[in-house]
Formats: C-alpha cells, structure tokens, sequence
C-alpha cells in the first residue's frame, strides 16, 4: 500500500498560534490555512487547534463548546471550541480570555511589545495540544500524530515526553528559528514542567526556559520549511545558537518545501486586482501596474522598472539594504512599491523617503491584504533581500503573477527561484533574478540584470511566463508530509 493511501484517515493535530485569514502576522498564517487543507485533500482526518483571540473567536461565531479544560499547574481554566475554517477543515478554538482576549495581536500588544505573559499564553496552548495526542485527550478524538508550529507551540513535544499517558509522536516545524521563545526559568513551576527537565539534556537554555529548544530536544521529529534551510540551521551564521542541538538530531531532520493556496493566489481570479490575467494574457498584466501608480501617487511611466515589497519590516527582510541602496536605485528607472510594517526605525526611513520623492517612491506603512495582492500583480519584478529566509511565500505569489524576483541566495529563496541566464531562461528554468552578499551593492548588481532583461520585453515575458509556469502547490509537499506521519507512526508502533 502506498505511504499516501496509509497516511489516510490518520488524525493529525495541527497547532498553530496564527491561520489566516482569521489572525494572521506573516507566512506561518498563510501555511497553517493551506498545509491542513491539502493534507485533508489527501484524506487525512486534520485538525487545527488555535488560540480564541478576538478576530478568531468573531470568525468562528458558530463554534461549539466542546470541552472544558481544567487548571492545570500554574495555567487557567479554558474551554475547547469547535468550528471550521473557511477551507471546511475542523478548528479547535481554544478559549480562554484572560490568555487571549488582548487589543493587540497574537503576540504583542498594540505598541509591538511582547505580552508579559506569553509564557501563560503558548504554554496553555501546548499543554492543550499535548493532551489532544494523548490518552488524557478532553476529546474522543485523539491525534495520532502531533504537528506543531514554531516556538508558540514547541512546548508540546515536552509536555508528550514528560509524562502524558499514550503519547501521539509529534515533529515541530521551524518556521523561524531566531523565535525561541525565552523566559525566565522560574516560569516552568507554573507550567507544569517537571524539575528534572530544567536542565541542557531539556527545556533549559543558557539558564532560561525557551520553548523551541524544548521542541528541537523532545520531538521525535524536526522539519525545516525548505531544504536549504534545513541545511542552514546546522550552521553557526543561521543556527541562531542552536546549531549544536539541531546538529545532534540531524538524522531527524528535513526540510520539506511550503506550497501556497493556489486559488487565493491566482492572477486570473483575484478579486483584488483591477484587469484579472493569465500566461496567456500577460498583456493584461499592464493595467494593473498603472493602477497600481495611481493609487500609490507614483508616476504613471510605463517604462520605469517598478519594484514591489511586500514585508515585515524587520532586520530579517534585509531592508536596511534596499534603503541604502536607494541613491543607487534612484539614478536608474525604477520606481518602488513597499507595503509593511514592523520596526519603527524602518518604518519613519520608509515614510521620510517616500515623503522626498513620490513620484518615485510609495510606502505604504500597515498591514493590507489587498494592497499586498495588488503589489503582487502591479509591480514589474518584486524584491526580498532577506539576511535569511526560512522559506518565504512572497517570492512564490510574484512568480505565479509573473513579477519576476529579486531575491538573496538564501534559505527558500535559494529552493523557489531559478536564476536568470539565457539558457536557464530557454530551457524555462530562469525564473528571478539572485544575488549572494548581503550587501546594497550587490542588490543594485541584481536589480542592473534585471533592468537588462526588463529591456528586452521578448525576454522579460519569457521570464515571467517561467515564474507562471511553475507550480508552488501544496501537492508534492503535503505528500512528504504524509509520509513523515506515516514513518513515525511506524516508529512509534514498533
Ligand atoms: P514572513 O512569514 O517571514 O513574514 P513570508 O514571505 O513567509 O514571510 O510571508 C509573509 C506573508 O505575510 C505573505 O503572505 C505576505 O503577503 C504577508 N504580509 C507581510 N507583510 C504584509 C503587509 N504589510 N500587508 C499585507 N500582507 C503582508
Ligand atoms: C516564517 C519565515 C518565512 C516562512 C514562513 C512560513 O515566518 O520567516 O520565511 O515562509 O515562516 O513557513
């Protein structure tokens, strides 16, 4: 029987602290929304266990109670919710509003500050999720596999290992690894840890408690969200100090490649765009980069290269490089289209240089789903200069609307985009443009390559029409993650 047709009907708990469209900060939303449902496309019984913040617990209004969960340790009383996404998967909403109920978003309050008491917050949401795969599940439902999400949920694996009667196995997935989730170690009472795990062989790091060090240490597996940077975090430039643990469990290690929601982004059924296009109508792209000008206020110049960003505006996305290579920039057709938020430093550089040159530069401070659907589409090639990119899914939304990136060979950009040369862009393989220093310079070497084919519009559309062709669906890789379950379940039987 094939691992596909044995991974059907397994119970898989996903855990995640965001699923768009309900909250969503970055890529980890957008996977949490399309991962559950290929898996459920494959026959997978999947379930999504999230936090009850307020847009969630708006969103899944018709959400049922069912389960209370006692307090347990140091962690309050909540109770399970459930509902359906939009994409009809089941969601366990977890409740519990004096965990959840914030003005702020997932993590941080209003003014970008960490809550206080996030340790409380994801700790609950772990210890719930460890209990979903476990004997001591508050449900008949009972996960045969635990999948968790990043630091916000990294606790879990430990919670499973320490101590839960009829553990589920359980892999994490590193979605970011410079996230890790430190606290103070004194917090582990009121988690519930026991003493003997507060140690290296444990949840301790460097005398605090981080919860992704825990998940590195007790999952029985660890996925990375492409190969490359599966690769990378073996490294000291990308290990973020945990190099050595994640070294150590190298043969439990992947990286399987995220996909996205092919029919949420999809050029020729955007509701957001103004003229919807394909491969085929690559003409009808045009308009789009006109009303894209008139909206931001740049200059209508159908022959300028307009560069878009789409971006937390963090060290991470390298927008430091782009703002000092603006004098560059500037003295060459382009014009730059960025939407993000994040720093206050970048975002007072963004409005100050947008403010000195309009016509040229718009930047679009705040979080904007349509915008971001509209850069997708209006801009002519789309740039991600990151420091490091765990995989990134703006390089993939730009090649589906035929935007061609410009993109540093890292991480997920290194997986997703092919480079250009004149054979690779013959034999469809050039799909971007990439460059290796993390340096202004060598970003203003890629966007003058780019300007070159950009000049030849028989070879930039072959360009483009590569980035379309290229399939970036779940398929393949909700497939690899079928499999895993299926390799550790065998395990764990055995
Ligand atoms: P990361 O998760 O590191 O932020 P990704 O490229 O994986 O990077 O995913 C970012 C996601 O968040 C994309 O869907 C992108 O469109 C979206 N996004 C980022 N910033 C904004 C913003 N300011 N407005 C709208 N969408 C945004
Ligand atoms: C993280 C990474 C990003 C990745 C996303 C989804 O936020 O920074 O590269 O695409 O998670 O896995």
């Amino acid at each position: 029987m094939s691992a596909i047709r044995k991974a059907a009907r397994l119970r898989v708990l996903f855990v995640t602290p965001e699923c768009a469209p309900w909250a969503k900060t970055g890529g980890l939303g957008d996977v949490s929304a399309s991962l559950p449902a290929a898996l459920a496309a494959l026959g997978l019984d999947v379930c999504v266990l999230l936090p009850g913040y307020p847009s969630v617990r708006q969103a899944a209004r018709n959400a049922r109670k069912v389960a209370d969960i006692r307090s347990a340790h140091g962690l309050p009383s909540a109770r399970l919710l459930r509902g359906r996404l939009p994409s009809g998967v089941p969601a366990l909403v977890l409740d519990c509003p004096s965990l959840y109920r914030r003005e702020g978003g997932p993590y941080q309050d209003g003014d970008g500050v960490d809550y206080s008491d996030n340790a409380l917050r994801f700790g609950l949401l772990s210890h719930v999720a460890a209990r979903l795969a476990s004997a001591a599940s508050p449900l008949v439902w009972r996960a045969d596999i635990l999948h968790c999400n990043d630091w916000p949920t990294a606790l879990a694996p430990a919670y499973l290992k320490l101590g839960l009667p009829g553990a589920a196995p359980s892999l994490v997935v590193v979605h970011n690894l410079a996230f890790q989730g430190i606290f103070p170690l004194d917090v582990a009472e009121r988690l519930g840890l026991p003493p003997e795990s507060l140690k290296s062989e444990g949840v301790e790091y460097w005398g605090k408690l981080s919860f992704l060090k825990a998940g590195l240490y007790y999952a029985d597996r660890i996925v990375a969200v492409s190969p490359t940077y599966a690769h990378e975090i073996r490294t000291e430039a990308h290990g973020c100090g945990m190099q050595g643990l994640v070294e150590t469990r190298a043969n439990r290690l992947a990286g399987i490649l995220n996909g996205i929601d092919m029919d949420a982004w999809n050029p020729r059924t955007d509701p957001h765009l103004d003229t919807n296009y394909d491969a085929d109508t690559l003409e009808d792209k045009a308009p789009n980069k006109r009303a894209l000008q008139a909206e931001l206020g740049l200059a209508a110049d159908d022959d300028a290269l307009l560069l878009g960003m789409v971006s937390r505006l963090t060290d991470q996305k390298g927008i430091d490089l782009v703002l000092d290579a603006l004098p560059e920039l500037l003295a060459r057709p382009v014009q730059l289209a960025l939407l993000g938020g994040g720093d206050a430093r970048f975002e007072q550089a963004w409005r100050e240089r947008a403010a000195a040159t309009p016509e040229r530069i718009a930047a679009v401070i705040g979080f904007d789903e349509r915008l971001a659907h509209r850069i997708e589409a209006g801009a002519d090639a789309f740039v991600m200069p990151s420091r490091f990119e765990p995989c990134g899914l703006n390089q993939m939304y730009s090649q589906r609307y035929g935007t061609p990136p410009i993109v540093r060979a890292t991480g997920g950009l290194v997986d997703s985009v092919g480079d250009f040369s004149v054979d690779g862009l013959h034999r469809g393989e050039a799909s971007g443009f990439l460059f290796a220093d993390a340096t202004p310079a060598a970003l203003v070497e890629a966007v003058d390559r780019a300007l070159k084919v950009f000049a030849d519009r028989v070879a930039w559309r072959t360009l483009c029409r590569n980035g379309m062709a290229r399939d970036f669906s779940w398929g393949g890789s909700a497939g690899r993650y079928a499999r895993l379950y299926v390799a550790m379940r065998a395990v764990a039987a055995a």
